[in-house]
């Protein structure tokens, strides 16, 4: 059930590439069930900021929810300069998360990040593991110092990396890294990222005969299915909403081919 609810800032640290992680626990009461894929709109208090911003839920530790917040604007600026003790605002749970199987798959499991993108991985990559699910997760970035959060994602899962200046892990875009060489073992896929790497990263999917979920990011106003801003033609030749209906849509849904 979705809520409007007052956070407190509990810790925030730059962790490179112009990202901020902010923490916060709710000012009174608890947080609502949150699965990961959904997001939150934060209200931002910049006199030249009329919306609130979608973000990502990048984690949930009991009453603690995590944001990983690239700055890119005035928005995101606002959010990345809070410091604890100072309040947000949040309308949370939003939208149609990752699907997380109820028990083991005969697979493994790859979670495909690219940039920004791996936010909402290590929440989901925590789900799955606690359903018994060992999580790999391949992360691309253009360099080294665009690598987002490494150290908390192998506290869940292995970790590959791809490097476009093969600072780190192996060079290439995540398409190119050596775990797709060979027959693939895995079987299930989910992506988030740049559009032109999760359309990439379908592709493989597709050839290999793989299910696999990504989570879209198209430009939001209302985030609660109101506005239409955020509208997507799906494979069945209609629009619509990423906010409701997505962010996450089953390859199968989407109009990429
Ligand atoms: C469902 C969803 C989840 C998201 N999760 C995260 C997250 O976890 N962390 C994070 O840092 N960002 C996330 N974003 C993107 C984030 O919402 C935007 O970067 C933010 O709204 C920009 O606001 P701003 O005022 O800082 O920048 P603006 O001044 O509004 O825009 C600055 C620049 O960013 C571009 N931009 C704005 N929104 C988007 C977008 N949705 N996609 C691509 N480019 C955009 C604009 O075209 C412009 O070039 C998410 C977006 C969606 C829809
Ligand atoms: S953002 Fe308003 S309908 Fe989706």
């Amino acid at each position: 059930m979705k809520v409007i609810l007052d956070l407190k800032i509990t810790h925030s640290e730059c962790v490179g590439a112009g990202c901020v992680l902010l923490q916060a626990k709710p000012l009174e009461g608890r947080l609502p069930e949150c699965q990961p894929g959904q997001f939150a709109q934060l209200r931002v208090d910049a006199p030249n900021v009329l919306l609130r911003r979608p973000i990502s839920i990048h984690d949930v530790e009991d009453d603690t929810i995590s944001f990983l917040v690239q700055v890119v604007g005035d928005g995101t600026r606002w959010l990345g300069e809070l410091k604890p003790g100072d309040t947000l605002n949040a309308v949370l749970p939003l939208g149609h998360g990752f699907t997380v199987y109820a028990e083991e798959t005969d697979g493994d499991v790859l979670l495909i990040g690219g940039g920004v993108g791996v936010a909402p991985l290590l929440y989901l990559g925590k789900k799955l593991k606690a359903k018994g699910i060992q999580p790999t997760f391949l992360l691309g970035a253009r360099s080294r110092a665009q690598l987002l959060r490494l150290d908390a994602f192998r506290q869940v899962g292995r970790v590959l990396v791809t490097t476009e200046d093969g600072s780190e892990g192996e060079q290439g875009f995540v398409t190119q890294h050596s775990i797709w060489a060979g027959e693939s073992r895995f079987s299930m896929i989910y992506t988030c990222g740049p559009g032109p790497m999760m359309k990439a990263v379908a592709r493989l999917a597709v050839e290999r005969g793989l299910d696999c979920e990504a989570s879209l990011e198209n430009r939001m106003a209302c985030g609660v299915g109101a506005c239409l801003c955020c509208v997507e033609e799906l494979a069945d030749g209609h629009n619509h909403c990423v906010c409701t209906e997505g962010p996450v849509f089953n390859i199968q849904e989407l109009n990429w081919r």
